[in-house]
């Protein structure tokens, strides 16, 4: 031990010899910064800081962690790992789709700062497009059916965002939210552009005035506020930025952090934007990159997927009233084709039940402190069957989209899942068949 004394000593005692003779140099040379150990602790923190520091909440978005998911890659022999979007910073995968949703409206010119961006959605993609919306100095409006959740508008309406909760009809009804969405985006532009009118008449000696006001006035809408520059329909489901986002970020992220050496990728899909961005950038770097859907129940990409053939007549979306799906997963499935799906490139498809993302999810929680939310469960079922059906030894990825945070009141909550009949009892992986 006493030879490390000194040589702890002997170095205690060269750092301030060093520290002296700096101060002792930044006097001497009248710098402007006065000599004190925390000046030149805090150059050093700043220069440190500039190298871990990221551009504001955008640049915060993306690069996130790909982690072994241990137990499933010990269960399988398959290395299965999850890339963690749920730590970004509007809590999901979506928040990438935000932001190149909005800054290629900017770019295109068909959004300005000072503008509103609106949403039919109850999901992540309301909450991402709220959290980068003021970054950009525009401002959101979700509109989404009255029965959907109620912490959902009120975690919306915290960041600042206005929210219309609207009746739930068919997506073929004028009124559907996502209608209703794109029509506030109209009226917003309307509002934007009768400014600029009533500006250019602003001299004009002798309006005609109804009622103290004229005709302009009259049709303000007074859903936005008078300064809005006008409106921008977000779109997720037919908007390709959804997929560029992952064609350009998800996809190459992943590409770069398995060094190239991927030999599938699963996932579910909602818009199918993730699926479509990340399965063309993988098979484009190697066309030996198998992609795999993972659907829930009542979803018809699966048949899509595996038969050729969406849904029967009666399934087909439009003839239903409310949401056609028959699970308790939330953002993913669906009964049409969007053109975000349409750009994926897919090998095969896999159904997963509602139980075996509820037990998935419990056993991420017991086994790896994993806190995930269903379509991330969901993906985590897939993953499991892309290893059974490949063999040990291959490598797997998929999404963790968001938390379990997001899921308390029903994915999350043991008296919702008793009412139906979905209690987890797995102590394992048996309802996979991994003993
Ligand atoms: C939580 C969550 N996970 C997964 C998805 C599906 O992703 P995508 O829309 O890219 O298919 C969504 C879509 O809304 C979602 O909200």
């Amino acid at each position: 031990m006493a030879p490390v004394k000194i040589t702890g000593a002997v170095v205690a005692a060269a750092a301030t010899m060093v520290m002296l003779s700096y101060c002792f140099f930044r006097f001497s040379s009248d710098k402007l910064d006065s000599c004190s150990s925390s000046s030149s602790s805090k150059k050093k923190k700043t220069k440190k800081e500039k190298l871990s520091t990221r551009n504001g909440l955008v640049d915060a978005i993306g690069n996130t962690p790909l982690i072994r998911i241990n137990s499933l890659s010990d269960a399988t022999g398959s290395e299965i790992l999850g890339k963690c979007e749920f730590l970004n910073p509007g809590g999901s995968v979506k928040d990438r789709v935000a932001v190149k949703i909005i800054e290629e409206a900017l770019e295109s010119g068909k959004l300005f700062p000072g503008g509103i961006v609106t949403e039919g959605s109850a999901g992540s993609t309301a909450i991402s497009l709220a959290t980068v919306a003021p970054a950009y100095g525009c401002q959101c409006h979700v509109v989404i059916p009255d029965d959907a959740a109620i912490e959902k508008s009120q975690i919306i309406e915290a960041l600042g965002a206005t929210v219309e909760r609207v009746r739930p009809v068919s997506i073929t009804h004028k009124d559907h939210f996502v209608n209703i969405a794109r029509r506030r985006a109209d009226e917003a532009n309307d509002l934007a552009s009768s400014k600029t009118r009533l500006a250019s008449r602003i001299n004009v000696a002798h309006q005609e005035k109804t009622n103290g006001c004229t005709a302009e006035e009259q049709k303000v809408p007074s859903l936005f506020s008078e300064s809005v520059t006008g409106g921008f329909f977000a779109d997720q489901f037919e908007n390709l930025a959804n997929y560029r986002a992952h064609y350009e970020g998800t996809g190459p992220e992943i590409w770069q952090q398995t060094h190239g050496n991927i030999d599938a990728f699963v996932a579910a899909a909602g818009t199918g934007g993730t699926l479509a961005g990340v399965s063309r950038f993988l098979q484009e770097k190697n066309e030996k990159v198998k992609c795999f859907l993972i659907d829930p129940p009542g979803s018809g990409l699966f048949n899509k997927v595996t038969r050729g053939v969406m849904y029967t007549r009666e399934e087909a979306e439009g003839r239903r009233l409310k949401n056609p799906f028959d699970t308790i997963t939330e953002g993913i499935g669906i009964n049409r084709l969007t053109q975000n799906f349409l750009m994926a490139k897919i090998d095969g498809g896999f159904r997963g039940t509602d139980k075996e993302a509820v037990e998935m999810s419990r056993f991420l929680l017991k086994k790896d402190g994993l806190f995930v939310g269903s379509s991330s469960a969901m993906n985590c079922v897939g993953a499991v069957r892309v290893a059974q059906a490949l063999g040990p030894g291959h490598t797997i990825v998929t999404i963790l989209c968001d938390s379990g945070m997001r899921h308390l009141s029903k994915f999350h909550d043991p008296h919702y899942l008793a009412l139906y009949g979905l209690t987890p009892t797995a102590v394992g992986l048996e309802f996979l068949g991994i003993k």
